[in-house]
C-alpha cells in the first residue's frame, strides 16, 4: 500500500490546528473522504482498511449500508426536524417501539438525544428523580462522557477532569481489571473482592446506600482500556445495587449494539440493568443517543427533561433502517462476530507466545483489546510502543485506535470481509513485530 502524505493533507491539518479547539486528535494524518464496507479513502486517494469503525459508530461498515443511506435520503427530502419533544411524529415512536423489543421484558420508556454523554446525562437525571436520591457511583477507568454529569462519573484519565471541577457527588470504586488488579490479588482466588469492596468501604464508610441513586457500569470498559470483567463481578455488582435500592445503569454506548455479539453487552453477564444508555452505532452513522428505562420506574413530569433535536427525523430514519437490518440479519451477525472475533484473538494469542511486547489479549466478540507492556513481569505499560504500532499500521493502510494507557482497540466493522480482516491482521502483526524488534 504505502501511505502518501500529500500537500493537501498537510494543508488541512495545519488549517485545523489554527481554527479548531484541540480535542483528542493525535498526530495520525488521517483525513477520510469516502468509504464503503471496510475500505476508506482519504482526500488524496490513499486507501485504508478500517479496524476502528470510526470510534465504534460504523459497526456495519464505513458510511453505513445502502438501506441506511436510502432511508436518510428519503427522510431529508420530506422533513428533517419535527420538534419531536414538543410536537408529535410517528417515526421516532415507531423506532422506539422497535428498539424496546431488543431490551429485556419490562422495558421501557425511551428518551432520544444526540450523543453518548447526553444519554448518560438523561440517565443520571432520571435515576435521581425516580429514587429521590442524590449520590452516584461509578468505576475507576470508566468513560461515560465529557459533559458535567457524565464527566463526574468518568474516571479513566485525570486529564479528562483536570481543571474542570467541582463535579457532581460521585463515589468511584474499583473495576475488575484483573490484568492489573486494583487490590493486587489474583482471579479467581480473589473471589472478586473488588465487588465486595463496594459494600465494605464506600457504602459502609462514606455514603449511606439510602442516598445512592445509581451505579453506572460499562459491561466492557472501552476508553479505559478494553477491560472485560469476570461474570461473577458483574453479578455481584447487580446484587449490591438491588439489595440497596440503587439503580444499575448499563452504559452500552461503546460495548452495545452487537459489538460483543449481543445487542446488549450486559447480556453476556446474565444480568439486567434498570436503565440502559446507547449512542454511537445506534444512529446508523448519524448523531443519536438513547436512554431507556424500566417501565416500573415511572415517568418524568412534563417539562422536567427534554431537548431540541432528540428524535430528529433524519437520525431516526438512519437508526431505524439499521435496526431493521440488524433484526433481519441477527443470526448472520452473531455468527460473524463469533467467527471474526475468534480469528483475531487466535492470531494475537499465537503472536503473544513469541512476542513479549504483548501483555494481554482480551475481549468479547469483536470488541478486542491488546495491552502492550515493556516487561511481562513488571507489566510496565508500553504506551509509546503502542502509539508506534498505530502509526506503522496507518502508514501501511490500516486504521486503528488506542484505549487506556497502552492498549490497542481492534473493532473492525462486523461486516468486514474476510479478505480485509486477514490483510489487516497481516499489517498489524508485522507492525507489532517491527516495533518489538526495536526494543
Ligand atoms: C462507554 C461510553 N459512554 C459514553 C461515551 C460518550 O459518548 P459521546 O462521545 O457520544 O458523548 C463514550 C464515548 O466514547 C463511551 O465510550
Amino acid at each position: 500500500m504505502g501511505f502518501k502524505l500529500t500537500e493537501r493533507i498537510k494543508d488541512i491539518m495545519a488549517r485545523d490546528q489554527k481554527v479548531m479547539i484541540t480535542t483528542t486528535k493525535g498526530d495520525v494524518p488521517f483525513v477520510p473522504h469516502h468509504g464503503d464496507g471496510s475500505s476508506v479513502y482519504d482526500v488524496s486517494g490513499n486507501r485504508f482498511i478500517d479496524f476502528s469503525s470510526f470510534i465504534s459508530v460504523y459497526n456495519f461498515g464505513v458510511n453505513a449500508n445502502a438501506s441506511v443511506r436510502k432511508a436518510v435520503n428519503g427522510q431529508v427530502s420530506r422533513l428533517m426536524h419535527s420538534a419531536f419533544t414538543d410536537f408529535y411524529a410517528e417515526e421516532p415512536v415507531a423506532f422506539a417501539e422497535d428498539l424496546i423489543s431488543m431490551f429485556p421484558k419490562g422495558f421501557g420508556r425511551v428518551f432520544f438525544s444526540n450523543s453518548g454523554t447526553e444519554a448518560n446525562e438523561a440517565a443520571i437525571k432520571f435515576a435521581r428523580k425516580f429514587t429521590s436520591r442524590q449520590y452516584l457511583m461509578g468505576f475507576y477507568n470508566a468513560f461515560h462522557g465529557r459533559t458535567y454529569g457524565s464527566l463526574s462519573l468518568t474516571s479513566s484519565k485525570a486529564v479528562q477532569r483536570e481543571g474542570f471541577g467541582p463535579f457532581n457527588s460521585v463515589v468511584h470504586v474499583p473495576y475488575a481489571y484483573c490484568y492489573r488488579c486494583p487490590l493486587s490479588m489474583e482471579y479467581p482466588s480473589c473471589g472478586v473482592a473488588c465487588a465486595d469492596y463496594i459494600n465494605d468501604y464506600p457504602l459502609s464508610k462514606e455514603v449511606s446506600p439510602k442516598e445512592v441513586a445509581a451505579l453506572f457500569i460499562e459491561p466492557v470498559q472501552g476508553e479505559g482500556g478494553y477491560i472485560v470483567p469476570p461474570k461473577e463481578f458483574v453479578k455481584k455488582v447487580r446484587k449490591i445495587a438491588s439489595d440497596n435500592g440503587i439503580l444499575l445503569v448499563s452504559d452500552e454506548v461503546q460495548a452495545g449494539y452487537m459489538r460483543t455479539g449481543k445487542f446488549l453487552a450486559l447480556d453476556n453477564f446474565g444480568v439486567e440493568a434498570d436503565i440502559y444508555s446507547m449512542a454511537k452505532a445506534v444512529g446508523g452513522g448519524l448523531p443519536m443517543g438513547v436512554t431507556i428505562t424500566r417501565r416500573s420506574l415511572g415517568d418524568m413530569p412534563p417539562g422536567a427533561h427534554a431537548n431540541t433535536f432528540g428524535g430528529n427525523l433524519v437520525s431516526v430514519a438512519a437508526g431505524h433502517a439499521l435496526l431493521r437490518y440488524v433484526k433481519a440479519n441477527m443470526g448472520s451477525i452473531e455468527e460473524q462476530v463469533r467467527t471474526k472475533g475468534r480469528i483475531i484473538t487466535s492470531r494475537l494469542n499465537e503472536l503473544k507466545e513469541s512476542c513479549e511486547l504483548i501483555g494481554d489479549v482480551r475481549g468479547i466478540g469483536l470488541m478486542i483489546g491488546v495491552e502492550f507492556v515493556k516487561d511481562r513481569r513488571t507489566k510496565e505499560p508500553a504506551g509509546k510502543e503502542r502509539d508506534m504500532i498505530i502509526e506503522t499500521c496507518f502508514k501501511n493502510g490500516l486504521v486503528l485506535l488506542p484505549a487506556g494507557t497502552s492498549t490497542l482497540r481492534i473493532i473492525p466493522p462486523i461486516t468486514i470481509s474476510l479478505k480485509d480482516l486477514s490483510e489487516g491482521m497481516d499489517t498489524l502483526e508485522a507492525a507489532i513485530k517491527s516495533v518489538a524488534s526495536k526494543m
